[in-house]
């Protein structure tokens, strides 16, 4: 648990920033591609659209078109941002990952220290973290965080039960050390290990190299086992959701607006059953984006924003889960 107590030592999410693509593809199409229909989409995960890449758009894109919107609307310039971190599950490259590319279009110094962070679909849950404690303890003022994801291009089309559930996207915040909106008052970052092949893409790592993709084609997509994933969903969002609280000393009903890792309707409903929270305080957008992993929370959370359903003041919970299985929490007084 990350106790966020002393002055300084409550960083900002200044502003947050999208990137999504253009080219849509609905559940409708995908009745044309793979055995499935719109109505069990829409029964069993309540997703309807999904926005991808086109085939000659580059994934660290999303991330740069996300970052401007990010700096512009944040208190720090563009020259303040000391430090990027990228969270992906699957970067532009292995090698070196998709942070450089994005702070290379974006006209960083020669200097600026990057990094890609691997959390599974919490990873812009510990890029808070990670950079609220570059912040507190390492001299940072203005971090650049990215939640970047383009699983379309990893997804087995041929297979319904993942290829329906993933959509692509960036989100992008600057974390500070001073600020007017987005104040963190509690973070918690967790991990449960013994599921770490819950979700899984075994091809193009170290256990199973990129040059025998030939031979093991399969295992070059994106797997899960769904309904172990879904338990574990629940209870991992619930608990973090219960740390931050405590940590910040506030009860649930004090929360305002929970905003969610979006990868199914039936999980949300369910951690908000478990928790004892009306749906209509809970942000859900996955109906037009699908799972976009790292980015699905700063998408939901800018939605709230701009559509003023989050107002300044509000309490804001952000929870996730994903492969690892890593979890987390983010309280926030917007
Ligand atoms: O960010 C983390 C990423 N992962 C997740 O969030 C996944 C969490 N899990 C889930 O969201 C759900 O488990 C799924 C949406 C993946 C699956 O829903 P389910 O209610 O657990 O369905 P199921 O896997 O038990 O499958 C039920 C049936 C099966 O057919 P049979 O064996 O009963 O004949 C599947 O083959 O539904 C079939 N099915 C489909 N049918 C039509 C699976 N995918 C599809 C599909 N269209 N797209």
């Amino acid at each position: 648990m990350n106790k966020v107590k002393e002055e300084k030592e409550f960083p900002y999410i200044s502003n947050v920033g999208v990137g999504i693509p253009d080219k849509v593809i609905a559940n409708e199409e995908l009745e044309q591609i793979v055995d499935t229909s719109d109505e069990w989409i829409t029964s069993r995960t309540g997703i309807k659209n999904r926005h991808v890449l086109k085939e000659e758009e580059d994934p660290s894109s999303l991330g740069v078109t996300a970052s401007k919107e990010a700096i512009s609307g944040a208190p720090a310039d563009k020259s303040d941002i000391d430090l990027v971190i990228t969270a992906t599950n699957i970067s532009d490259m292995p090698i070196p990952g998709s942070s450089p590319f994005i702070t290379r279009e974006l006209g960083f110094s020669d200097d600026i220290p990057f990094f890609d962070l691997k959390a599974g679909c919490s990873g812009f849950l510990y890029a808070i973290d990670v950079a609220i404690n570059m912040i507190r303890g390492d001299g940072y003022d203005d971090v650049l965080i990215i939640g970047l994801e383009a699983l379309s291009r990893v997804v087995n089309w041929e297979d319904r039960s993942t290829c329906v559930l993933f959509g692509d996207a960036a989100g992008a915040a600057v974390v500070s050390s001073g600020g007017t909106t987005g104040k963190v008052l509690s973070s918690s970052i967790k991990g449960d290990p013994t599921k770490a092949e819950l979700i899984r893409l075994e091809g193009g790592g170290t256990r199973l190299p990129p040059a025998e993709g030939n031979e093991a084609n399969g295992r070059y997509y994106l797997e899960m086992e769904g309904k172990g994933v879904f338990k574990s969903a629940v209870n991992m969002m619930k608990r973090s959701s219960l740390d931050v609280i405590e940590d910040a000393g506030i009860e649930l009903s004090d929360v305002d607006w929970i905003v969610p890792h979006q990868a199914n309707i039936r999980i949300i409903k369910q951690l908000a059953k478990s928790l004892d929270v009306r749906m209509d305080r809970v942000v859900v957008n996955l109906d037009e984006y699908a799972n976009t992993s790292t980015a699905t929370i700063p998408l939901a959370l800018k939605e709230a924003v701009d559509e003023e359903r989050i107002q300044s003041g509000d309490l804001v919970l952000l929870t996730a889960f994903g492969a690892g299985a890593a979890y987390g929490a983010t309280l926030l007084e917007w």
